[in-house]
């Protein structure tokens, strides 16, 4: 029978307290969407003064989510993936185990809070899965300026909104026809969902499951 790494107890048993500490922090994250800094979630200059305020925070994509990364992954056989915005490594868990499924390959993540990069760096390590993972600590803006593998099969993009646009310019010289760009809360990046869903015939693109925008490079 096929293996399906999610379903080993240590995976499940993290996913399991992970989601706790998520749903125990939904009290912290309603008071910072209610504070005066809410406006800083789309800006371009002011994104590390909003995530500092969220540096505790995990901030994790839905189990729907992270299981449709995996699945997304395993179907198309995905061996080189990009993450923009690691948090606590919820999502990263998702990727890894299906890469793992997959036979090997690696993934990049970014994060520039040390806390949060340390807190992922554990958890991964906890899953069985860090030796699939090389983890970008500082901006990502920073840190994909340079050593990007030559071919990129799936990037996801769920760090601050204002900048998807950019890193999905940093990235673009890798993705190979066929490649899949998932965007999380793309709505509130217009600059990237009019990137993507424009006429130019260089990416197909759908919104999908609720806040995700799921493109294709077609060219
Ligand atoms: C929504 S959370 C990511 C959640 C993660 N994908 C998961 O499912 O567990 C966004 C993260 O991106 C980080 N981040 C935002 N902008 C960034 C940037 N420019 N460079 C590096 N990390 C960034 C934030 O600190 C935050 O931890």
């Amino acid at each position: 029978m096929a293996t399906n790494t999610l379903n080993s107890p240590q995976i499940i048993q993290l996913l399991d307290r992970l989601s706790i500490e998520a749903d125990r922090s939904k009290p912290a994250l309603q008071a910072v969407a209610e504070s005066d800094a809410s406006h800083l979630l789309t800006s371009k200059t002011n994104y590390r003064q909003f995530y500092g305020l969220l540096k505790d925070i995990p901030l994790p994509v839905s189990r729907e989510t992270g299981n449709l990364l995996y699945m997304l992954t395993r179907s198309t056989r995905a061996q080189h993936i990009l993450e923009f915005g690691t948090s606590f490594g919820v999502s990263t868990i998702y990727l890894a185990a299906a890469l793992r499924d997959n036979g090997g390959g690696r993934i990049i993540t970014t994060e520039f809070e040390p806390t949060k990069a340390a807190r992922a760096r554990g958890n991964l390590t906890e899953a069985g899965l860090i030796d699939l993972v090389e983890i970008r600590e500082g901006d990502a803006l920073e840190t994909l300026a340079h050593d990007l593998p030559e071919t990129l099969d799936l990037v996801l993009l769920d760090g601050a909104k204002g900048l998807y646009a950019d890193i999905l310019k940093r990235v673009e010289a890798s993705l190979r026809p066929g490649s899949l760009v998932l965007a999380d809360d793309a709505h509130h990046c217009p600059e990237f969902v009019s990137q993507v869903r424009s006429d130019e015939g260089r990416y197909l693109s759908v919104p999908l499951a609720g806040d995700l925008e799921m493109s294709m490079r077609m060219a």
